[in-house]
This record gives structure tokens, C-alpha cells and sequence, in this order.
């Protein structure tokens, strides 16, 4: 097998691609900080300012994705960063990352969806932990952080240094020992039957990942208990599905019925307080401070789950998928049980990057054809502002309702411009932007009133933001530039580290 033992790995194995052989240039900041005129569309504004750097990559910038999510190595490019071979790596155990999947009924029975990553953990010493840390937190050094934040510095700097195991079997052996508390979560309940063991359809891919539907067959739990087909009940049953062979890979499978509510709710700046807008708050909030709720959302969601019949949460994020078991042992923790999707390896590029929410969106939708989907996001997100409203239009019947944090509201340092047109000519019943968590209990999902009368909207169609708007252009070009610049350090810092 061909091993990358020089820096090349850095630009042929991550999102950079074998077609930029250049580290991004660090952006000038001088140059930046001239004045935009009005008017000036933000994002053609910004591609122009990031064109002129010559990199794809800036594109992630100028979207709202987190950029500081988006150049991890993979594969070879760890073993080589790392100093490590493949007999050291031989010698550790293989992990399967196993993501709780959702099931649907089909004609042949229960179709359930099993996706995660195969993968090793190098052995990596504390000290080339902690410098591979300092890469992700700017301005300050992991030896300045408390003690509970060095280790989740180090916990998550871990987890992006694995080293992903392609061209594998993969087989998951279901067992109905689930055991959710009565009225836990919506109208989760256990599966009384169910248990086998599947080989998975394909090998893992390049990059270790697996993402594939197989049918359950109704077999016999104890007590002649067995699967509850999907006509015949309103319950989402759950069941247990080990990676067979680790005790690394346990996850959870959501049988759901064809028909009722199901939630789709985006997880960072809506669940939890990330700060994406602000480059340094948001590494340090991403890699060193334990996750926390934003506001109250945690009461809202167990109050939905707990008044709404059978409501299936689906948490959908693009962070990488290497960050999956931190962000859900926090919504585990803190919100409702549920099945989960990130972004998976092989989106990692630039245009592939973009389009991942709506590709996990459209699978979801096309899954339940007649379940009816709240939608929970944030306007900072470019791609969430565009898809949502488009699902409308895609799938007619399906979206119930669609609510979104107008998170520069609340906070100042939130200076992404967003775009509210998809919007447009969209029954204003059917979505809402709110300010605080609290706005939202006076909705009426079931009935299809998404809008609390007394939230205020104030939607204009098109590009909004503070920046771009009438007052400080030139805050918003340093909020640009922040992200620029958190980029360039990245890189510059792998590289260095690399080298
Ligand atoms: C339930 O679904 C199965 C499989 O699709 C089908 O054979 C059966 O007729 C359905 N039963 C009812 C009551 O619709
Ligand atoms: C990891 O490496 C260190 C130092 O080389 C060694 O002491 C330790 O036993 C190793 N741990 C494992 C789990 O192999
Ligand atoms: C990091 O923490 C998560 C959540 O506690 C845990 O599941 C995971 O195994 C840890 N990863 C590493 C590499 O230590
Ligand atoms: C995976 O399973 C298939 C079918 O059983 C088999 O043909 C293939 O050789 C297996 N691959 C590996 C790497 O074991
Ligand atoms: C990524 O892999 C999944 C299957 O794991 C496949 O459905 C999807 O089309 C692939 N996407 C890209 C962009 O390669
Ligand atoms: C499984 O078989 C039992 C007994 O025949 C039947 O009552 C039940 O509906 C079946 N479940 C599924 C999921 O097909
Ligand atoms: C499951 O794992 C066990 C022990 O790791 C192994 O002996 C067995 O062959 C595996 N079964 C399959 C179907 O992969
Ligand atoms: C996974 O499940 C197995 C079987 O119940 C259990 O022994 C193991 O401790 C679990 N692993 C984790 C990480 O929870
Ligand atoms: C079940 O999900 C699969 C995969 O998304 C989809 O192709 C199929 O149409 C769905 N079946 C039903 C009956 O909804
Ligand atoms: C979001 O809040 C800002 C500041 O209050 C306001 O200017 C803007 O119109 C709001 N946007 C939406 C879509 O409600
Ligand atoms: C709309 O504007 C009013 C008045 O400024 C404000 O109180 C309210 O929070 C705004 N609504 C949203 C969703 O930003
Ligand atoms: C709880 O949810 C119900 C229905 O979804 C809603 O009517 C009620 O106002 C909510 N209560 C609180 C305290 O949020």
C-alpha cells in the first residue's frame, strides 16, 4: 500500500484535494479592512475577497460552515503525522463508530438504517496530544486550560487523530435488551423481539465508513415477544445493534411508523452554545469547555417529547464525523433519545461539504413519506436557511414546521450575513424566527400553528445582517477575516507541526 511519509499528506488525503498543492497564503488583515460599499451582495463580496487568496477551501468560510471543522486528516495522513506505522497500529483494536440509526416499514418488514466508521486509535503520547491540541485553539495553549478542559481538548484532538479502516466486513448483531424508562422519550418503547446478527451489504469504503439498509427478519424474543410490525402500532420501538467484535460500536435502532411527527433538529447554536460566528469562541467552546444547553432549549424539547404522541427526534449536524460521540453523548445527556446523522468522510470537499444537509435531509424524507417533519435550526447556518424552505417546495406535504434562532438577536458578535429569501411565499403559519427558547412554547405543532403570535416577525426576503446592513461594513469584514484567519493558523500550524 502506498504511504504518504512526507507533509504531502496534508494536501493529497484531507479536504484540500491533490488539486491545491499550497497552504493557503495567511490572509493580509490591512488589506481587508477596506470599506464595502451598500448594496453590496455579502457572499459575492466575500468570494471575490477569498478568490483573490486562491483557495477552494475559503469557500467553507464564506458559507457558515465552521471552518475549523473541516481540515481533519484521515487514514494515511494520520499514520504519517503521527510517526507511526502499521505494525504499531495492528497492535491496537479496531473501534467501530456506530451512529443510532432510524428503521421504516417496508413490504419486506423493518428496514433499518446502520451507518458509523471503522477505525483505530493510535496510541499518541500526552505531549504530541497537547501540540496537536494548541493546533485547534487559538490564542491560548492547552497548559493554560483548567483540568477538565485539557482533557477534552485531548479527548477530541484524539478522536480526529484515528485512523479510518477501509475494505471491511461489518457485522451487527441486534438485541431487544433496550430498556428506555416508560414515557422516557415520546412513545419509545422497547422491542420485545428482533435479535439477530447481519453482515452489512458492502465493505467499508476508502474512508471506513459504512452507511447502508437492511431488512430485519421477525424473530422470537423471550416470552414469545417479536418486532410490532409498522401498521400495526403508533410506538417507535428501539433495539439494541452491536458492532460484533468490539464493545466500542453499541449503538441504538429507532423503528419509526410510517406515520406521525418526527424532528429534525440541528444540535450546535440551537442546542448547545457554540458560538461558530466568533472563530475563538467557538474552538474554545468546541474543544475545551464541556457543551452547554443554550438557554432552556433542554425543557422545551422534553416538554414536546412528552406532549406530543410518539414524536421521534432525529438530530442532524454536519460536524465531522469524528466529533459524533462527543456531540451525542451530550444530547443524550441532556435531550431526548433519538437517531443521529453527521457528516460523513467521504463530504468532505468543497462542494460536497455544502450539499451534505441536504443529501441527509432528502434521505430522511424520502424514508417516511407520509410522516410530517419540524425542522430546528439557526440563521447562521447558509445551508440550513436555503434547505429548509426548499423541503417545503421538494416534498409539499411533509414539512410541518420550520423554526429558526435569529441568533444575532442575542448576540452582538454574530455578524454573518444570512439570506431569508427561500422564505418567500411561505405560509407564514408554517415557520417561525424566534429570540429566545421560551418563544417557543406557545406554538401549536400538532395543530400547524408554528407561529407564536406574540414573537414579532420581522422577515424581510433577501440577504440580512447587521455587517452588511446599514451600519459597521467594516465590523463584518473583521468577523470575515476572524474566520480567515483561524483557517491560515490552522493549516500553518499542521503544517509546522508536520514538518
Ligand atoms: C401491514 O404491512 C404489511 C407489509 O407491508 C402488509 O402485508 C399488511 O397487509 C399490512 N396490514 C395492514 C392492516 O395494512
Ligand atoms: C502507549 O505508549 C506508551 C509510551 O510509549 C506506553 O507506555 C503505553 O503502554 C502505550 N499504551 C498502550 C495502550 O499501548
Ligand atoms: C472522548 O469522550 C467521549 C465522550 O465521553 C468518549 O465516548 C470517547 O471514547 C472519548 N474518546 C477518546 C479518544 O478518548
Ligand atoms: C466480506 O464478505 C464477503 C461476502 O461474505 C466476502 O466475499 C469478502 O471476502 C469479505 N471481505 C473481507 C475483507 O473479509
Ligand atoms: C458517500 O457515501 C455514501 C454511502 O456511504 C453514498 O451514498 C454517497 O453517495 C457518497 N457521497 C459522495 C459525495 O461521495
Ligand atoms: C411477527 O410475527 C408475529 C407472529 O406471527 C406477528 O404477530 C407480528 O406482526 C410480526 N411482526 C412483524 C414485524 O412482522
Ligand atoms: C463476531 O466476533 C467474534 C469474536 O470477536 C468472532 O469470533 C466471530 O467470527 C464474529 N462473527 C462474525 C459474523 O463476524
Ligand atoms: C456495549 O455493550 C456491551 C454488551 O451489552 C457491554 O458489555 C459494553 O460494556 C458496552 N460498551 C460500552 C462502551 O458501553
Ligand atoms: C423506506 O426507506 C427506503 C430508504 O430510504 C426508501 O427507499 C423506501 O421507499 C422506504 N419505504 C417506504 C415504504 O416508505
Ligand atoms: C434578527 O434580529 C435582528 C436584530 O434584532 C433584526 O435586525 C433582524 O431583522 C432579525 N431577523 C429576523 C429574520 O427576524
Ligand atoms: C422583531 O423586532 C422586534 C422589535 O424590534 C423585536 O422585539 C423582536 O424580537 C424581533 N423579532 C425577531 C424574531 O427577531
Ligand atoms: C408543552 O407543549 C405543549 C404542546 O406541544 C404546549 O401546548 C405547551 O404550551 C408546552 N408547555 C410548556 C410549558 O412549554
Amino acid at each position: 500500500m502506498t504511504r504518504f511519509l512526507t507533509p504531502i499528506w496534508l494536501f493529497s488525503a484531507t479536504v484540500l484535494g491533490a488539486a491545491h498543492p499550497m497552504i493557503t497564503p495567511a490572509p493580509n488583515l490591512k488589506d481587508r479592512m477596506v470599506p464595502v460599499e451598500r448594496d453590496i451582495n455579502p457572499v459575492s463580496y466575500v468570494h471575490g475577497v477569498l478568490e483573490s487568496l486562491g483557495s477552494d477551501v475559503s469557500s467553507y468560510v464564506a458559507s457558515g460552515v465552521p471552518q475549523f471543522f473541516q481540515d481533519f486528516p484521515s487514514g494515511d495522513a494520520v499514520e504519517s503525522s503521527l510517526g507511526i506505522d502499521d505494525d504499531d497500529l495492528a497492535a491496537t483494536p479496531t473501534q467501530v463508530l456506530n451512529i443510532p440509526g432510524y428503521a421504516n416499514w417496508t413490504e419486506q418488514g423493518w428496514n433499518v438504517r446502520v451507518h458509523g466508521n471503522v477505525y483505530k486509535q493510535p496510541n499518541i503520547s500526552q505531549e504530541r496530544l497537547d501540540d496537536l491540541a494548541n493546533i485547534f485553539l487559538i490564542g491560548t495553549d492547552i497548559d493554560e486550560l483548567q483540568p477538565n478542559e485539557q482533557t477534552q481538548a485531548r479527548n477530541l484532538t484524539a478522536s480526529i487523530f484515528v485512523v479510518q479502516q477501509s475494505d471491511l466486513n461489518v457485522t451487527i448483531n441486534f438485541e431487544n435488551d433496550v430498556d428506555v424508562r416508560p414515557d422516557a422519550s415520546g412513545g419509545v418503547i422497547n422491542a420485545e423481539g428482533g435479535a439477530q446478527s447481519i453482515q452489512l451489504p458492502y465493505e467499508t469504503t476508502a474512508e471506513g465508513d459504512f452507511d447502508a439498509f437492511i431488512i430485519l427478519q421477525n424473530t422470537t424474543g423471550p416470552n414469545g415477544g417479536h418486532l410490532i410490525a409498522g401498521n400495526a402500532t403508533n410506538s417507535i420501538q428501539s433495539l439494541n445493534m452491536y458492532a460484533n467484535g468490539t464493545l466500542s460500536g453499541n449503538a441504538t435502532a429507532y423503528l419509526v411508523p410510517p406515520t406521525g411527527f418526527t424532528i429534525i433538529s440541528d444540535i450546535d447554536d440551537i442546542l448547545r452554545i457554540t458560538k461558530i460566528y466568533e472563530p475563538k469562541e467557538g474552538l474554545l467552546n468546541s474543544f475545551a469547555r464541556a457543551f452547554t444547553p443554550w438557554e432552556n432549549m433542554p425543557e422545551i424539547y422534553a416538554n414536546w417529547s412528552a406532549s406530543i404522541d410518539d414524536f421521534h427526534f432525529h438530530y442532524l449536524t454536519t460536524t465531522p464525523e469524528q466529533v459524533t460521540r462527543n456531540y451525542m453523548e451530550f444530547i443524550y445527556k441532556t435531550y431526548p433519545l433519538g437517531s443521529f446523522d453527521t457528516r460523513p468522510l467521504n463530504f468532505s470537499d468543497v462542494s460536497a461539504t455544502l450539499s451534505i444537509r441536504k443529501f441527509l435531509l432528502d434521505k430522511i424524507f424520502q424514508t417516511f413519506p407520509q410522516r410530517r417533519f419540524v425542522l430546528m435550526g439557526d440563521t447562521t447556518n447558509s445551508d440550513v436557511m436555503k434547505d429548509y424552505p426548499q423541503l417545503v417546495r421538494d416534498f409539499p406535504d411533509q414539512v410541518q414546521c420550520i423554526f429558526l434562532r435569529n441568533t444575532s438577536a442575542t448576540d452582538d458578535g454574530d455578524l454573518f450575513p444570512y439570506d431569508t429569501s427561500g422564505f418567500e411565499g411561505l405560509d407564514q403559519r408554517q415557520y417561525m424566527f424566534f429570540v429566545h427558547a421560551d418563544d417557543l412554547r406557545g406554538v401549536d405543532i400538532v395543530g400547524g400553528n408554528c407561529h407564536n403570535a406574540a414573537v414579532q416577525q420581522n422577515v424581510t426576503f433577501g440577504w440580512q445582517g447587521q455587517g452588511f446592513g446599514n451600519a459597521a461594513p467594516a465590523l463584518a469584514i473583521k468577523g470575515w477575516n476572524w474566520g480567515l484567519l483561524a483557517m491560515s493558523i490552522t493549516l500553518t500550524t499542521i503544517a509546522q507541526i508536520v514538518l
